[in-house]
C-alpha cells in the first residue's frame, strides 16, 4: 500500500470527531495516520484520550496572543510533526488569513448543518426552527469564510417531531463519526480516483484550440476541429478490455516511435488493445506519479498530428516565439 497521508488534528474539547478519526486510523488499509493532536485548550479532554492512545500531543493557549502569533505557533507545531493535511475537529478558534493560506486544500473541518445553510453556531436549533425534516453534517475544505469553503461529503440526518437541539446534536454527532473518517479517507486519495484524473486530463485537453470532447464506445475522447469533420487526438481509458490500469491513450508517429516508447519506460507505456496497431500509445494515468506538464506535451503533440493545417500553422508561428 502507498505510504500513508500524515494528520494533525486541532481540537478545542471533546474530542469526540477527534477519536472516530484516531479509531479510524488504526485499521491497516486506512490511508492515513494521525501523527499530532494539537490544542489551543491545554486542558481538553481531546488531549487526555490522544496521548493514551499514543499520538504526539501539543497545546498552546491563545490568551494574551494576537490571532496571527497564536496560529503561528500551532502552525509551528504543525509542521514539526511532518504532517501534511490539518483538520479541524471542533478547533473552536477562527483561523488567520496567513495560516488558511499555509494549508489551502490542505485543511478539512466538519460542520454540524447540510452546509451551505446554517453557518456558525446554534445549527441545530436554527434547523428546527425553520422547520426542516432534515438536519446533518458536512466535510468541507476550509477557506477564508467562515463554513464557505467547498463541500467534500454530507450526511442527512432526518429531524424527529419532538427533536430540541441536544437530541438532534447527538444523533448528528453519530453520523459526523461515520463521515469525518470516511471523507478524509476519499480525500487524502483523490489523485487515485478515476474522476479527479479525467478531470486533469480533460482540463488540459480542452485548453488546446477548438477541440470539444465526446464519448467514444464509452469512454470520454478529444477531438479537434468541428463538430461534423473533427478528429480524435485523445482518449481515456479506464480498466477497459481488461487492462489494468487507468491511461491516455494519444497519437505517436507509428509502430516504431511506440515500441521505443514501451522498451524505453515500461512501467509508464503500454501498446493499447485495439488500438495499439495504429501506432496510438497508452501513457498509464494511475501510478500516483503522473507528470502532468508530460501529459500536457503529449496532448498537445497528438492534437499537432491531427489538427487541420489552418490551426497547426498558427501554433508552429507561436512556437517560434
Ligand atoms: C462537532 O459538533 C463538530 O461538528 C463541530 O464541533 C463539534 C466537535 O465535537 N465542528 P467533538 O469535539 O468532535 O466531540
Amino acid at each position: 500500500m502507498a505510504e500513508k497521508a500524515r494528520i494533525a488534528i486541532l481540537i478545542s474539547g471533546r474530542g469526540s470527531n477527534m477519536a472516530a478519526l484516531v479509531y479510524a486510523a488504526k485499521s491497516s488499509d486506512c490511508p492515513y495516520e494521525i501523527v499530532l493532536v494539537a490544542s489551543n485548550v491545554p486542558d481538553a479532554p481531546g488531549l487526555t484520550l490522544a496521548h493514551a492512545e499514543q499520538i504526539d500531543i501539543f497545546a498552546h493557549p491563545h490568551k494574551g496572543l494576537s490571532r496571527e502569533a497564536h496560529d503561528t505557533i500551532m502552525h509551528d507545531a504543525i509542521v514539526r510533526s511532518g504532517a501534511e493535511y490539518v483538520v479541524l475537529a471542533g478547533y473552536m478558534r477562527i483561523l488567520s488569513d496567513g495560516f488558511v493560506r499555509k494549508w489551502a486544500d490542505h485543511m478539512l473541518n466538519i460542520h454540524p448543518s447540510l452546509l451551505p445553510k446554517y453557518k456558525g453556531l446554534d445549527t441545530y436549533q436554527r434547523a428546527i426552527d425553520a422547520g426542516d425534516k432534515v438536519a446533518g453534517c458536512s466535510v468541507h475544505l476550509v477557506t477564508a469564510e467562515l463554513d464557505d469553503g467547498p463541500v467534500l461529503a454530507q450526511t442527512e440526518v432526518a429531524i424527529l417531531p419532538d427533536d430540541d437541539a441536544d437530541s438532534l446534536a447527538s444523533r448528528i454527532l453519530i453520523a459526523e463519526h461515520q463521515l469525518y473518517p470516511s471523507a478524509l479517507a476519499s480525500y487524502v486519495t483523490r489523485e487515485a480516483h478515476p474522476d479527479w484524473i479525467l478531470e486533469q486530463v480533460r482540463q488540459r485537453a480542452l485548453a488546446l484550440e477548438e477541440t470539444h470532447e465526446r464519448l467514444s464506445f464509452g469512454s470520454p475522447g478529444w477531438r479537434v476541429g468541428g463538430e461534423k469533420t473533427g478528429k480524435y487526438f485523445a482518449y481515456f481509458t479506464q480498466r477497459l478490455h481488461g487492462e489494468a490500469s487507468i491511461g491516455l491513450l494519444v497519437k505517436t508517429t507509428g509502430i516504431d516511435e511506440q515500441t521505443a516508447l514501451i522498451d524505453a519506460d515500461p512501467d509508464l507505456y503500454y501498446a493499447p488493445k485495439f488500438y495499439g496497431k495504429s501506432g496510438w500509445i497508452a501513457i498509464r494515468l494511475d501510478t500516483g506519479q503522473t507528470d502532468w506538464d508530460h501529459i500536457a506535451d503529449w496532448l498537445r503533440k497528438s492534437w499537432q498530428m491531427v489538427a487541420p493545417r489552418r490551426l497547426t500553422r498558427l501554433s508552429e508561428i507561436a512556437d517560434q516565439f
